[in-house]
């Protein structure tokens, strides 16, 4: 096996593949079904300052190609997620944490960073600008470039020595925009992206399926517009791209490598198929110069 190791911003992951956030809470509902030291990392549910509840039941949709969340950011809150989530996962040895957050004012954002900057046992955070399911803050931040720069500033100023990702939004015309903000607040790395906002109704009742309506759309039916995106961030900043969206297969997180991504998450197929990102890091690792013909320069070897 070769080395499929990445440098993202300050940090070196061993391999590119990584859990989406959002499908396995802080990785326990994950740990038992696979080895997650074997992957790049775990990005673990955004969490908040304050604890959510999330939005009222239904949350999940499924539908033939796909599937709808409307989960609201439901979290622990910062104080719980750093006191009990990261230790009990840091209790396994060598595994990627990235840890996603949410804030609702810049303020939030500097309090965040400022208590994640001293700690350890984590290599770095993604910013979720980009979460449909929640009124007005993430997803009204990540379609605003001016913002979005601002926000990464702020917390790449007081986490020098992590990784900086910041996860954009689908919903949006031109991405690379949002994509080349991000980069000059100083963030080391796109994820790309969040779910398709979609609806789907009930023949009975005649209503939406969920009380907000809207819902987060994600799995195999997006992976087309993730490529997408990916491609337009490729073409609109230099720093790695983490590609997000509809990967099924490992030829879908080949095409992500192709598209310009360093990286890949995977979400939604986990939860038929918890197997496939380790599955992913074996034949990636199989032909290692696949991914670095492919892959942008960042994903070169350690010296
Ligand atoms: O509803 C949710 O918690 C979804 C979050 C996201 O898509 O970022």
């Amino acid at each position: 096996m070769g080395d499929i190791s990445i440098q993202i911003g300050p940090v070196r992951f061993k391999n590119p593949v990584f859990i989406a956030s959002g499908i396995c809470g802080y990785a326990e509902e994950y740990s038992p079904l696979v080895n997650l030291s074997r992957l790049g990392g775990v990005v673990t549910k955004t969490i908040t300052m304050l604890p959510r509840a999330g939005n009222l039941p239904p949350r999940i949709h499924e539908m033939p190609h796909g599937m709808l969340n409307s989960i609201g950011l439901e979290n622990v809150g910062l104080d719980r997620y750093v006191n009990e989530k990261l230790p009990q996962l840091n209790q396994r040895p060598d595994v990627g944490v990235m840890v996603s957050v949410a804030a609702e004012t810049e303020d939030e954002f500097i309090k965040l960073a400022e208590r994640f900057a001293p700690m350890d046992g984590y290599a770095g955070l993604e910013l979720n600008l980009s979460c449909p399911n929640v009124k007005g803050e993430a997803l009204d931040q990540g379609r605003n470039p001016q913002l979005v720069e601002k926000i990464s500033r702020i917390v790449k100023e007081r986490i020098p020595k992590k990784s900086l990702w910041i996860k954009v939004t689908p919903n949006i015309t031109d991405v690379g925009t949002v994509a080349r903000a991000a980069e000059q607040g100083g963030a080391d790395a796109i994820a790309a992206v969040n779910t398709l906002v979609g609806i789907d109704f009930d023949l009975e009742t005649g209503k939406p399926v969920f009380a907000r309506g809207s819902a987060g759309y994600s799995g195999p039916a997006i992976l087309p517009i993730a490529l997408q995106k990916v491609w337009e961030c490729a073409k609109a900043v230099s720093i790695p791209i983490v590609g997000i969206g509809g990967i099924a297969t490992i030829d879908d997180a080949r095409k992500f490598f192709l598209a310009g991504a360093t990286a890949i998450q995977v979400g939604t197929s986990l939860y038929n198929d918890p197997g496939l990102p380790e599955r992913i890091v074996d034949a990636l690792a199989e032909n290692p110069e696949w991914m670095r013909a492919r892959a942008r320069a960042s994903a070169s070897p350690a010296a």
